[in-house]
This record gives structure tokens, sequence and C-alpha cells, in this order.
């Protein structure tokens, strides 16, 4: 999607559910949104990036009974964890907020009122599942039983391991007890619901205008097509967000979980004078871009828009939705120990490898299998073999022979080469293609490769006064391009990027470095370092 350059964009990320650590299938949305929000403020943009834990529902309640401790307890301990992981992988977020926020309950609140004002919400008697057992309804993921889609394992509130479809309280059939493993029975409860079916005309034009990955539209597309059912959006629970006027019911944690988003930019621009949150969420005064996984489609382009529209806000301009990412081409399950912790990971390896393997391994709307084999491969081929060589022995080569970046003109193709890359690289960030990003670029990293040996400057240098001349020339040439590829893969590789910055003998933050610095020469006369190596060779 092209932006207009005088719109606030605001990009967030999915939250994630705080009930346990971080692992590699979480980072297939926040990686690449860090890119795409740091490329798109090379491209001068005024970009806003939010995100925050998710903190209400069955995942915390059940992860807290699990560990004999409070909802609370849970929450403080893993929203740490993912700040601290975030952090490590320089996921650069302008807010991490949390959902328990006193302006989220507040904002949750005035939104549901305004849609039981407007006519959205109704009450109905409902079959819920209950354990005599433990004398308890059981919403959501406190029950498991068959999908009434297509029979698979189901948790209540999803088919998670087979089709994929949501699910109603009272759908699932033959309910069981997640605490006791016992039967439940179905028992009536009065519930509130949401009328969702009332927004089927509105949601089919609204997602022939909206952006993002076709995934989303298309998976979206389909379920307006057949039929909307008005969702049920209170729970049984102590833990979330009251139902107004309702001591004993909180809303669904899929209420005030993307209402976070509005909430953490509200939280954000307190006290900003420039600009305040309701020209994002009232005015549609910006650009709305939503990074997701796919598992999450339904909730981002279809209730979610429902729920805004309904209330009177501003909806999404885009839905990035990323493929899944398996292990071994198996789906990660805790239980069965198919998963890989990212603190696990980051103790042995560089976090600037691992993001730049979740962007280049596949594209971002397919699934994406990890090996160790497979990660070895890219930073050994890529990292090490292409990148990390070249900018060795070109450093190496000009800091022995001429300890600064030499006196001389860059070629004009030189220049061609890199426009060319940088337009590549825009058009595949316009169209959430990153890795042909990466591709685009390590291209010109090639070109760099191939244009430092074809000219053999080692033979030059021996060529007296004119041949050192000339040879000055070839080398301000590949700094040149690799001063380019260092600005162009800052997105995927902040840390590294940075360092590499450094041996070209550039003494700015390359984080802050515009696309237009790209084509301005470097200047001759920069000290160059004695080069270390950016990269290290992965054993298996
Ligand atoms: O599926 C999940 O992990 C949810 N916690 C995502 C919420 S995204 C947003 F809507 F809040
Ligand atoms: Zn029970």
């Amino acid at each position: 999607m092209e932006i207009p350059v005088d719109k606030p964009i605001l990009v967030t990320s999915a939250l994630p559910y705080v009930n346990g650590e971080c692992h590699i299938g979480h980072l297939r949305t926040y990686v690449p949104a860090d890119l795409y929000v740091r490329m798109l403020r090379k491209m001068c943009y005024n970009v806003r990036f939010i995100c925050g834990s998710d903190t209400h529902g069955t995942p915390i309640v059940l992860s807290a009974e699990a560990q004999g401790i409070t909802p609370k307890a849970v929450v403080k301990r893993y929203h740490e964890h993912f700040r601290q992981v975030f952090k490590a992988l320089n996921v650069d977020f302008d807010y991490y907020g949390q959902t328990d926020s006193e302006s989220n309950h507040r904002r949750t609140e005035e939104i549901v009122k305004k849609l039981i004002e407007n006519g959205y919400v109704y009450k109905k008697i409902t079959k819920q599942a209950y354990c005599n057992t433990c004398g308890r309804f059981l919403p959501d993921r406190y029950v498991e039983g068959k999908c009434p889609y297509c029979g698979a394992i189901a948790r209540g509130d999803e088919c998670d391991q087979s089709c994929g479809k949501h699910l109603e309280p009272g759908e699932i059939i033959e309910p069981k007890c997640k605490i006791c493993g016992n039967d439940a029975v179905f028992k009536d409860q009065e519930q509130f619901f949401f009328l969702l079916s009332a927004f089927a005309e509105f949601l089919a034009s609204y997602l022939d205008t909206l952006g993002g990955t076709l995934n989303a539209r298309n998976y979206a597309r389909e379920w307006v097509k057949k039929e909307l059912r008005d969702w049920c959006i209170t729970r049984n629970l102590d833990w979330g967000v009251k139902f107004p006027g309702r001591d004993d019911l909180v809303v669904y944690v899929w209420v005030d979980a993307p209402i976070g988003y509005i909430s953490f930019t509200e939280e954000l621009l307190k006290g900003n004078e420039d600009i305040s949150w309701d020209r994002y969420w009232k005015d549609d005064a910006a650009v709305i871009v939503h990074f997701i996984g796919t598992d999450i489609i339904y909730h981002h382009c279809i209730f979610w828009p429902a729920m805004l529209k309904g209330a009177g806000y501003s909806l999404p301009d885009a839905v990035v939705a990323s493929g899944m990412v398996k292990i071994n081409g198996e789906t990660f399950s805790k239980s069965r120990g198919n998963v890989v912790w990212t603190t696990e990971f980051l103790k042995r390896f560089h976090p600037d490898t691992l993001r730049y393997y979740i962007i280049s391994q596949s594209s971002h709307t397919k699934e994406l299998d990890f090996s160790w084999n497979s990660f070895a491969m890219r930073v050994n081929n890529e990292l090490v073999g292409v990148l990390g060589n070249l900018v060795h022995r070109v450093l190496t080569f000009a800091h022995k022979n001429f300890a600064m970046v030499p006196e001389g003109d860059i070629e004009e193709e030189i220049f061609v080469a890199i426009s060319k890359r940088r337009d590549e690289a825009i058009r595949a960030v316009e169209e959430y293609e990153f890795k042909k990003f990466v591709d685009a670029v390590m291209s010109l990293a090639d070109f760099g490769n191939r244009a430092f040996h074809r000219q053999e400057p080692w033979h030059l240098i021996k060529k007296g006064e004119e041949g050192k001349a000339r040879c000055g020339t070839v080398i301000k040439d590949v700094l040149q391009l690799l001063k380019a590829v260092c600005i162009l893969l800052e997105p995927v590789m902040p840390e590294k990027m940075q360092e590499m910055w450094h041996l070209i003998g550039m003494e700015s933050d390359v984080h802050s470095v515009k696309l237009d610095e790209l084509l301005v020469p470097i200047e001759s006369g920069q000290a160059l370092v004695k080069p270390k190596k950016l990269f290290r060779r992965i054993e298996l």
C-alpha cells in the first residue's frame, strides 16, 4: 500500500498473551513489523509503533491457576519478560502497554456502552459449559471437546489444532473440564451478544478497500459471504474488564484486547501538544496498519472493524498477516517439547541473525518452517559467506593500502545499481514482501563482490602512482556500495549495521539515516579501522 507522505502512520503488532515465555513463533509478527517501521522512517514518514501485553482472558487465568498464583502475578512476570525480549531483539516500540491499565478499562467501558447505546448489544439466555465437580462455569480454554465443524479436538473458543474456526460458548461437543478432566454439562446462563450480523454489508465493502496482505482479505471475505453469527461478548470470570452494570460478568478478552491499540495510543500521546490520540482513532487523519498472525485474521478483519464502526471510531487501513511458524515441519507444541524459546536462542546467537533468518527464510504470508540446519545455512552462506566476506576483504585491503576512504569520483554505474535496489526495496516494503526486500539488498552486496573481483585492485595497487589512483576509485566505489547496503539493511539487522557503519568510517547513527543518504558520495579522508569479522560461522 502506498501511503501519502503527509499522513501520520500508526503501526501495531498483535498483543502477546503474557501467560508464558516468548518462543520464536511469536517473532514472526514483531520482527517484520519492526523492519517495516524502520524502513518507513528512512522514507521520512511520521510513524508511531505500539504494542502491549494481552493480560486478560482464560490463557492468563489458567496459567495462574496452574502455578497457584494470581493472574496479576502472572501478568507482572511475563509482561516484563516480553519487554526484555523485545529490547534484546531491538524490536523498538514507541510504547508497550498492558490491557489491564486503567485507561484500557475506561476505554473498553466507553466503547461497550456506546455499542449498547447504538443498539448493537443484546441479552440472551445461552447454554454454557459447567463443571459439577468444580462447581463453576467453564469459559473458553477452561473447556476442551470436539469441534462441531471438523470433529477434531478443540478448545472452548477455537478449533486451534485443526480447522481454526472461532467457536461460540456452548458450541463445543462432548465438553470436558480442563481443570479436573471430568465431563462438563451445559447450563443456562444469561450473556450479552454483539450484533455482528448487522455489519455484513458494511464489512463486505470495507474489505474491498482494506489494504495489507491478500491472505487476510480473502479469508475474511469468505466469512462475510457465508454467515456472520453474533458474538457472545461476556464471560463468567473475575479477571477482566467488568461488563457495564454487571459485577458477575467480564467482557470477552477479544473485546478489550484490540481496544488496547486505542488506549496505548492514548497513553503514548498523553501530554503531546502536537497530536492527540483521537486524530488517529476518531478523525480518520492517520493510516492504521495492524501486523498480526494468520490465526487472528477473523478477529482483526471482521470483529474489530465492526466494533469500531458500531462505536463510531476510525477503521484500520491495512491488516498484514504473517504465516505461522513450524519447527522441523511440525506445529509448535509446548507440551510435546516442539518449541524454541527466544531467550535460549539469544544465549547462543546474535539477535540480528535471528531477525535476518525470520525475514529472509520465507515470504511473509507463507508458513516458515524453522530448522537449525536452515538457520545455519542462511547465516553461513549469506551473512558470513556473502556480506561478512565482502566487508572483511574490502576493508582489510582498504585499511592496509589507504587507511582512509580514498580520493576519487564514484562511477555512475554504482549510483544506478544502488537506485535500482532502493526502488526494489521500497516496492517490496509497500507490498509487505520482506523477503524480497532482503533479497534486493543482498543482491547489491553480491554486485559489490563482483565489482571488487572483476577490477582486481590487488594488481592495480602494484602499478605505480596511476595504478594506485585507479585502485583508490575501485575501493571508493565498493565502499559506496557498502554504505548503501548498510543503510538498507539497518531495518533488518540494526546492531550489526551500526557496527558496519563505523567500520566504513561513518560516525553518525545509522538508525536515523534517511534514504537520500544512499546517493551521497562517501567522504574521502574518513579514517578506516582494521576490520573485525561481522558474523561468526555456525557449526551444527
Ligand atoms: O492471539 C493472541 O495471542 C492475542 N493475544 C492477540 C491479541 S491482538 C489484539 F487484538 F489485541
Ligand atoms: Zn472440573
